[in-house]
């Protein structure tokens, strides 16, 4: 029985699980390109692109679209449970000078309007009820990080990042007394720094040390919330303070907890340490780009294999925490789509249906079903011209999804490679006895099958393809070991088996991060009807409540740190364990602390250590930093955005570190400084 003694404020009807997409499948969808279900709404004028020959300007999409694509069957049978939209809010009417326009949401110019091209609020409700009622979960782009195209020099340039409270101006980029902008000039990536506090091209940057905007930004997301919406991706997550998104993530939380994931963009070969301690320690994960990349050597471009292809498997199930709740995808908005005019449909098929079988949170662009093709902006984001169901790709998600939802191996399980060549990958994913065996052969011969094993249990397993892309059936013996077969040409088989657990495993926690009171949902299997006990570290949590496969709780009142999530059944049988889950100390604000007067040798840089688990416990080792020291201020004055406990007395020092781990402490006693309740605050210390 499902109880729910938690009071959510939200006026629409409720998906089941928001904090859990792994048996999910996300549609990402430019809601101004896939269907025009209202004719009436379409802007006029210049910023207007009739029948969609210029990509730059409006074409007509909205929710109405969408509601009508949802109501005939096209999304749901292709087994679409979650729908990624475009921001949905106000954008900018003006046309850029260069020709562009606001198609694609994310020039925001007032967060508690919605863009009326899209649809009016009661066009967004329908949306969420209409989606809801057919078992698919909204999430909505939302972008923190800037307002829109602006110079600073040039007031009449697009509409000067204006933006506004609920119709209220609050600031313009070449009008800013109040500092809601950087005005920094633009980034040219050379370091996190000059990418955070520096503007994204021509975009007017906010400043979100400024406490009017920080709380704009934070009761507009509540808002959306509040209207139904079920997840979050969050825009230029690279571009921001990794401490104000995690006060951010600590409101989402506290409000009304949904999956967010992040956009921090890698290209080809790029692999980021920064990206990896932000999935692992901000509160959101990420957008796989690294799988995305990688798909797309092996796939498209041939420029790597499946020996490239499992390495990043396997690294990435190391660098990330959470590795199942990272976004994947094989292309999206800003990468070339994954279809070529001229190049076989059948690469296409194949990665998707890695991509659906594979860990992570799988995302489907738009009109890859129909083999969409274009490799730049805007050509990757043409129009639906039709909405075939009987393609292969349509065949292959709606299939692979139905495994997906059924067998928690696919959303929960580790991989395993059972069989490798260079075009060949053999993996299986495993949680628990549930198992999902998946071949591809990307080469154009067959290929000899040998020796290859497998957990899953003796008898013969039939394609979960139906053959669309040549699978075979395979017999397996009891010891586990598969009679030779022949993997077909650009062929892929997928085999199965359903083993639920009777014993209680923990496949997914949701939220990661949480402070006491909190709710979280515990996903598995075998955890019993009757309800057991949930501990976090040895401390019981409050049952929410209790079903076979999820469990809701409250974050028990502990202090702040780490601690590790089981499960125990009635009988008293305890779970395998979920690795430190985040308690923080309470709401969280975002401080800008900083430090003048910090002279460093070459290769040492400032960090800050403190009373607090969000300052490291005192632990060098788990210091925040390093500080930065370019723009905002100036060396030797060095400075950092940080997420602390509101309403709470702090201490700490400033700490020296080298690349070897050499620390020098401050001298003297601690400084101490007592946060506000809210809002924002800046804090600069002298070393001593
Ligand atoms: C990343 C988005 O995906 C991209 O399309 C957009 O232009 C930039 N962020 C700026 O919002
Ligand atoms: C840890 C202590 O708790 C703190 O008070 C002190 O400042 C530093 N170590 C440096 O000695
Ligand atoms: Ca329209
Ligand atoms: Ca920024």
């Amino acid at each position: 029985m499902f109880v729910s003694t938690f009071v959510f404020t939200s006026v629409h009807s409720e998906a089941s699980n928001d904090v859990n997409y792994s048996n999910d499948v996300i549609y990402q969808i430019v809601t101004d390109r896939f269907y025009d279900g209202n004719p009436e709404n379409n802007p006029n004028g210049d910023i207007f692109s009739e029948n969609c020959s210029n990509l730059h300007k409006y074409c007509g999409g909205d929710w109405q679209g969408i509601i009508e694509k949802i109501n005939d069957g096209y999304l749901t049978d292709m087994g679409v449970t979650a729908i990624w939209i475009s921001q949905p809010v106000e954008n900018v009417y003006a046309l850029h000078p260069s020709g562009y326009t606001s198609y694609h949401g994310y020039w925001a110019r007032d967060y508690k309007k919605t863009n009326p091209f899209f649809g009016s609020l009661s066009d967004f409700d329908r949306l969420i009820d209409t989606a809801h009622s057919n078992g698919i979960k909204i999430i909505m782009d939302f972008t923190p990080n800037h307002s829109s195209p602006a110079l600073e020099t040039d007031p009449s340039y697009a509409e000067n990042g204006a933006v506004y409270n609920n119709g209220t101006l609050l600031a313009t980029y070449s009008n800013d007394p109040n500092n809601f902008f950087h005005h920094n000039g633009g980034t040219d990536f050379s370091s996190y720094e000059d990418s955070i506090y520096r503007n994204l091209y021509d975009l007017a940057d906010y400043n979100l040390n400024n406490e009017v905007l920080d709380q704009y930004l934070k009761e507009s997301i509540k808002l959306w919330l509040d209207r139904g919406v079920d997840g979050i991706r969050v825009d230029a997550v690279k571009h921001m303070s990794q401490g104000w998104q995690e006060s951010l993530m600590s409101e989402i939380y506290s409000h009304r907890p949904v999956f967010t994931f992040g956009e921090w963009f890698l290209g080809k070969g790029e692999i980021s340490q920064q990206n990896h301690y932000f999935a692992n320690e901000s509160g959101m994960s990420l957008l796989d780009f690294r799988y995305g990349q990688t798909i797309t050597e092996v796939l498209k471009d041939g420029t790597a294999n499946w020996y490239d292809f499992n390495k990043m498997i396997q690294n990435t199930a190391e660098n990330y925490d959470e590795v199942i709740d990272q976004v994947t995808f094989i292309d999206n908005h800003d990468m070339s789509r994954f279809s070529d005019e001229g190049s076989p449909n059948r690469y296409t098929d194949m990665a998707l249906a890695v991509l659906l079988t594979s860990r992570g949170v799988p995302t489907i662009y738009y009109g890859t079903e129909q083999y969409l093709t274009g490799s730049k902006d805007p050509n990757n984001r043409k129009q639906m011209e039709n909405f075939n169901i009987s393609t292969n790709s349509y065949k292959i998600i709606s299939q692979l999804a139905q495994v997906r939802k059924s067998n928690p191996a696919v959303g929960y399980g580790d991989t395993q490679e059972r069989w490798i060549n260079s075009d060949v990958y053999i993996y299986e994913r495993q949680f628990g006895n549930n198992i999902v065996l998946t071949a591809v052969n990307s080469g154009t011969s067959p290929q000899n099958i040998t020796n290859l094993s497998t957990a899953l249990p003796g008898g013969t397993y039939r394609d979960e393809l139906n053959h669309i892309l040549d699978g075979n059936s395979i017999s397996v013996t009891q010891d586990g070991s598969v009679e030779s077969f022949q993997l077909s040409p650009k062929g892929v088989a997928v085999w199965q088996f359903n083993g639920p657990s009777t014993t209680p495993m923990i496949g997914h926690v949701g939220p990661m991060t949480g402070k006491a009171g909190n709710p979280i949902t515990i996903s598995g299997e075998g955890f019993g009807s009757s309800e057991g006990t949930v501990q976090f570290g040895s401390t019981n949590a409050s049952i929410l409540s209790w079903s076979e496969t999820e469990i809701q709780v409250r974050v028990p009142d502990v202090t702040a740190g780490k601690y590790d999530i089981t499960v125990s059944n009635a009988k008293g049988t305890i779970s395998n364990k979920y690795h430190e889950f985040e308690i923080v100390t309470g709401n969280q604000i975002a401080i800008r602390f900083g430090v003048n007067n910090a002279y460093t040798e070459p290769d040492e840089n400032v960090y800050i250590v403190g009373n607090v688990s969000e300052l490291g416990n005192w632990d060098p080792d788990k210091a925040i930093g390093p500080m930065f020291n370019q723009v905002a201020y100036e060396y030797p004055t060095w400075y950092y955005d940080i997420s602390v406990p509101a309403s709470k007395e702090i201490e700490y020092k400033f700490i020296k570190k080298d690349s070897s781990g050499n620390v020098v402490w401050e001298s003297g006693s601690n400084h101490v400084y007592t946060t506000p309740a809210q809002g924002t605050d800046t804090i600069i210390a002298n070393w001593q």
